[in-house]
This record gives structure tokens, C-alpha cells and sequence, in this order.
């Protein structure tokens, strides 16, 4: 288990020290490279509420989630590094007991997971991948949505939300089947923070697209 993670850890050899350090302190306990994880069961408790965000970026909101949530247990997926490495020392700032961060694509982390454990998945502000010879490569699609229905728990929810009018599009046909709502007050204490790139889409007075559905129909 361990020689995977240092290969992870020396593959980049841009990887500053301070977050090499930080994914040998934290590795197997708070941070998991999912090609490692060979069975979900030791990570997802069945009796507490389970929260997934893909792509959390710079971590400000799953941070914000988990401070105000000290009960439920939130799960990061990530593939950007440095992004990890930072919001890995965040946790430890905070003396978070109920964040867990895993290095590793989305549609690999579903596709293993298998189980419905989750209560809510959360990816706000998807790569948009603008260029229309790129659109294949966007995360969410018609396949991602039943990949994930089968991850959430009974009236589970996701909750996605873009600033790109065309992978609104995408999503729109995606969700066609399932009943969706666009009300953030609905979510209560998990109401997500505006991130990073909510902000910059404001700036740039772009609009704002959200999908809350429990995929059910
Ligand atoms: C545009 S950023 C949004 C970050 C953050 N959610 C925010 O709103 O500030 C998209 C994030 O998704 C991550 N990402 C992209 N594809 C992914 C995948 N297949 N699995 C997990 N994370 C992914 C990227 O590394 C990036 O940090």
C-alpha cells in the first residue's frame, strides 16, 4: 500500500517538499489514493450521513461543510494535488475527525464504490472544457448520472452547478428523465459557500445553472 502513494508522491517532480510531507503524514489515515483502496467499508459509515464532493478544488467548501456539520462525514475527490496538499492542512488546522480526502478520478471512484452509501453528492463547477472539440471529455453525462444514482442512498441527492451555458445544455438532456429542483435554500446547513469559480463567474457576470435531483423517476 505504501510504495503506490510514493510512486504518486515522486511521479511529480514539481510537488513542493511541504506537500510531499504532507501526503506521507496524512496517508491511509485522512488521505487515500483510491487505486489503493481495495474495499469502501472501513471509509463510509452506514449510520452517519455520507457527503461526496468531486472536484473540491481549493477545499474552501468542503472545509466550510465539515466545520458546520461536525455529525455528518464528508468526502473529497480530487485530481488536482496541490489542492489536496492544502486542503489536507486545513483539516489538521481545524482538528477535523470527519473529512477524508481521496486522490483519484470520479468515474473510477463510482465505478468501484458499487454501493448505495452516499447521501449527497456535491460537484460544483465541473471543467467546462469550452472547446467543442473537448465537450467529450466533460465529466457529466447521461452514463455519470446512473453511475451516481447507484452510489446514493435511497431519496440521496446530487447537486451540481455550472457557470457555461452549453454544458448547461449537456446537463439539461442529461436530467431529462429526473425530476430537478434549482433551490440552494432546500439543502439547509449544506448549502455550499460560493467557491472560487463561483466567484469568477460572477465577475464575469456569467449565469448561473443548478441541478438538485435525487435522480429518481
Ligand atoms: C473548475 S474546478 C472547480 C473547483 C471547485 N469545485 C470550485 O468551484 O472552486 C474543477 C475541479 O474538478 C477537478 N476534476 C476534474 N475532473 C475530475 C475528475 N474526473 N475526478 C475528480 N476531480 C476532477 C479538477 O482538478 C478541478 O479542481
Amino acid at each position: 500500500m505504501k510504495r503506490e502513494v510514493k510512486s504518486f508522491i515522486h511521479a511529480r517532480s514539481r510537488t513542493a517538499k511541504k506537500d510531499s510531507e504532507t501526503f506521507k503524514e496524512f496517508e491511509n489515515k485522512l488521505f487515500f489514493s483510491l487505486k489503493e483502496i481495495k474495499n469502501f467499508d472501513h471509509l463510509f459509515s452506514l449510520n452517519k450521513t455520507n457527503i461526496l464532493e468531486i472536484g473540491f478544488g481549493d477545499g474552501k467548501n468542503i472545509l466550510h461543510q465539515a466545520i458546520n456539520n461536525p455529525e455528518k462525514n464528508f468526502y473529497g475527490l480530487e485530481v488536482y494535488q496541490n489542492g489536496i496538499a492544502s486542503t489536507l492542512r486545513q483539516i489538521k488546522l481545524h482538528n477535523l475527525n470527519n473529512i477524508f480526502l481521496i486522490y483519484g478520478d470520479a468515474r473510477d471512484f463510482l465505478n468501484k464504490l458499487k454501493k448505495p452509501i452516499l447521501d449527497y453528492i456535491f460537484i460544483l463547477f465541473p471543467d467546462p472544457w469550452p472547446k467543442k472539440k473537448h465537450w467529450k471529455r466533460r465529466l457529466i453525462n447521461k452514463d455519470f448520472l446512473f453511475q451516481a444514482k447507484n452510489s446514493l442512498k435511497n431519496k440521496g441527492q446530487i447537486i451540481i452547478r455550472t457557470d457555461w451555458e452549453d454544458y448547461d445544455k449537456d446537463l439539461a438532456k442529461a436530467f431529462k428523465t429526473y425530476e430537478v429542483t434549482q433551490n440552494y435554500n432546500l439543502l439547509g446547513s449544506l448549502k455550499p459557500l460560493k467557491t472560487k469559480y463561483e466567484n469568477k463567474a460572477a465577475q464575469e457576470g456569467r449565469e448561473l445553472f443548478t441541478y438538485i435531483s435525487d435522480l429518481e423517476n
